[in-house]
């Protein structure tokens, strides 16, 4: 089969459209073949290495590898504990051994959901690691309530323009996007955010104090880092989370626990694939996106599909910040 592969890590250019093996599923898994799969940023950090550090070491990757963490395809074979009806059945499967940049991989059934043969496959392939942590943190790391306000870091990445919506769904009140450029605060915009700012500018937690009446919002969704992480605290409510669950621009200066006295505020970090020991909750959340992205009340954040074979031009374009939303792969060409 066809995949995309890298034996040693760097930059985009490491990324081989190679020939490998199909891989056998375990006796608790699924083989699917691969309609459709999606880049997250972590591949990025996969790929560079950054994961195999001992401070960021959230699971090292053995070489060579195949990343991804997410596909959508057909059930073509069952592992020996696996339930054999899921045999010809569409689904969305997280992918804890990754393997998603390929035209077929081995996920756990217990992280595999069935989808109506309507779904659009592509929609649904660039949901499942964006739109699961997005779910999580609202509903795991925190439990928002009605009318509470949410300021969402990165609206219009994969995971930000994921939460927005689904803040929304859930009955946040004020949901306030952080971008850079004003096309993506647009599309912030577009997906629901009451409000898109420009975090770019050193003064941007004025315009979040301004809009919540000099309060600050109840909920921070935080995976930017770098200076983003302190300022944060200048627009955070008392009693306020703060929810860090990505540091795109590097983690920034060390922190202060007692930093959160004061105004008795609550951080929590989250790593999407510790939920994995949770299947149920994972699936939980995959069910959610899916009823939603097929009632029309959530709309998929795929900005682009793209050849599997091209891989290392959609991971350039992602460190490049090029992409609001998310990019599928097709595994195809
Ligand atoms: N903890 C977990 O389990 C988990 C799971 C998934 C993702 N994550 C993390 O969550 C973050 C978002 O992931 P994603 O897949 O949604 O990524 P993404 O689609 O690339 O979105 C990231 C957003 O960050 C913004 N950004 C700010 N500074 C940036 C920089 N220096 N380089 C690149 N982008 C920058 C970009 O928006 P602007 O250009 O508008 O600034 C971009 O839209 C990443 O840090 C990722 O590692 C964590």
């Amino acid at each position: 089969m066809k995949a995309i592969q890298f034996a040693r890590f760097g930059g985009a250019e490491v990324l081989e459209y190679v020939d490998i093996d199909r891989p056998v599923p375990k006796a608790d898994q699924i083989l699917i073949e691969v309609s459709a799969s999606a880049v997250n940023f972590p591949d990025i950090r996969e790929r560079s290495g950054i994961y195999q550090r001992a401070e960021t070491h959230v699971g090292g990757v053995m070489l060579p590898h195949v990343t991804g963490l997410q596909a959508v395809g057909r059930v073509v074979q069952t592992g020996t504990d696996a339930d054999t009806s899921l045999l010809g059945c569409k689904v969305v499967a997280l992918l804890p051994e990754k393997g998603g940049y390929a035209q077929y991989v081995a996920a756990p059934e217990a992280l595999a959901v069935v989808l109506p043969e309507e779904a659009e496959d592509n929609l649904i392939a660039s949901l499942p690691g964006q739109g699961v942590t997005a779910y999580l943190a609202l509903n795991a790391s925190t439990q928002i309530k009605p009318g509470e306000t949410v300021l969402v870091q990165g609206a219009a990445g994969g995971v930000g323009s994921i939460a927005v919506q689904i803040a929304k769904l859930l009955g946040a009140g004020l949901v306030i996007g952080t971008a850079s450029t004003p096309e993506k605060r647009a599309f912030a915009r577009n997906l629901g955010a009451d409000l898109a700012v420009d975090y770019e500018q050193p003064d941007w937690t004025d315009s979040v104090l301004a809009a919540t009446n000099g309060r600050g919002v109840d909920i921070i969704l935080e995976s930017i880092g770098g200076d983003i992480f302190e300022q944060n605290f200048d627009c955070l409510s008392t009693f306020g989370r703060y929810i860090v669950f990505g540091s795109t621009r590097g983690p920034g200066k060390p922190f202060e626990p007692r930093r959160l006295m004061p105004r008795s505020q609550t951080m929590t970090g989250l790593y999407m694939p510790v939920y994995y020991q949770k299947p149920e909750l994972v699936r939980e959340a995959l069910t959610f996106l899916v009823r939603h992205v097929l009632d029309g009340s959530l709309k998929a954040p795929m900005s682009a599909v793209m050849p599997m074979s091209e891989t290392a031009r959609a991971h350039r374009m992602l460190e490049e910040r090029q992409v609001a939303g998310v990019i599928v792969l097709d595994p195809a060409r």
